[in-house]
């Protein structure tokens, strides 16, 4: 059977492929799931120090949650579909959202409903020129179910999102960029070149470093500023006692490079 996620590492670097390029990579139960199995080996490995998410094939990065399979849960009554549907997806983009290394989208074509849902989670996000992004749940008579509702709203503004979620029109790769959707857009050529580039100016600094920014900024926006200051100082106090920080504080004051442990 075709592997719906495809693994390959460069330079330290996960690149994850969803692999159903016949469908538009749409998400299939067997996709979520096996896309989930790869992230906690990705977390186990301290030699991978960023994820990039790409689709396979030259249209799609992904259309969204595989309605035909969707559709048979929603047959079962709302128990089944919430459980066996809403709660899978929103694992998954929750689990993305959250990941201590780095998470960056390379959307690579067209990155509709969950495959949108996906780069609205993930931390960072390189478009193909070719990209474009669409909320087209409200076409099926539903609202989105993989957080579209919650993150689009908190990173473009209710009312910029909400044009988006409530007439399901698509948009290109730049209103996206405008959007606060993706970071930049490049050459649909460039596309790959330009994710690794973004990584490795991330995974240059400190893994915890890292791992903290990430879950500060991340955690700290769902929050009133009195917890998010509560929660940075927390994220302070993970690193405080590293060597890394005693490294890196060193470093400045020899004035040379840092080495990183991780510890
Ligand atoms: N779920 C399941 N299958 C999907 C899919 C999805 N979300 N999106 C595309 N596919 C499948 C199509 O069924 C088709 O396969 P088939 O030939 O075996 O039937 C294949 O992918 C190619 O898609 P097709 O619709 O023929 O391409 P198109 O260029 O005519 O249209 C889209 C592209 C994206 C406009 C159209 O596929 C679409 O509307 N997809 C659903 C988008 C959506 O509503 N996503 C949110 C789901 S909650």
């Amino acid at each position: 059977m075709t592997d719906p996620v495809l693994y390959a590492a460069i330079d330290g670097v996960a690149v994850l492929t969803l692999n159903r390029p016949d469908k538009l990579n749409a998400l299939s139960y067997g996709l979520i799931d096996r896309l989930m199995q790869r992230l906690d080996g990705i977390e186990e490995d301290d030699g991978l120090r960023a994820v990039i998410l790409t689709g396979a094939g030259d249209r799609a990065f992904s259309a969204g949650a595989d309605i035909r399979e969707f559709a048979g849960s929603v047959e079962r009554g709302p128990a089944v579909a919430g459980r066996e549907f809403v709660r899978r997806g929103q694992a998954m983009t929750a689990r993305l959202e959250a990941f201590r290394k780095p998470v960056i989208a390379a959307v690579n074509g067209l990155a509709y409903g969950g495959g949108c849902e996906i780069v609205e989670a993930v931390h960072l996000a390189v478009a193909s020129d070719r990209a474009t992004f669409a909320k087209p749940e409200i076409a099926l008579g539903m609202p989105p179910t993989f957080g579209g509702t919650q993150r689009l709203p908190r990173l473009a503004g209710r009312k910029r999102a909400l044009e988006l979620l409530l007439t399901g029109d698509p948009i290109p790769a730049d209103r996206a960029q405008e959007l606060g959707l993706v970071n930049a857009v490049v050459p649909h050529d460039r596309l790959l070149a330009a994710a690794l580039d973004l990584a490795a100016r991330v995974t240059r600094h400190s893994p915890l470093a890292v791992g903290a920014v990430i879950t500060a900024a991340t955690r700290g926006l769902n929050m009133g500023i009195a917890e998010g200051l509560q929660v940075e100082a927390e994220q302070f106090g993970r690193v405080a006692p590293t060597a890394d920080l005693v490294e890196g504080l060193a470093a400045w004051t020899q004035r040379r490079a840092p080495v990183w442990t991780g510890r």
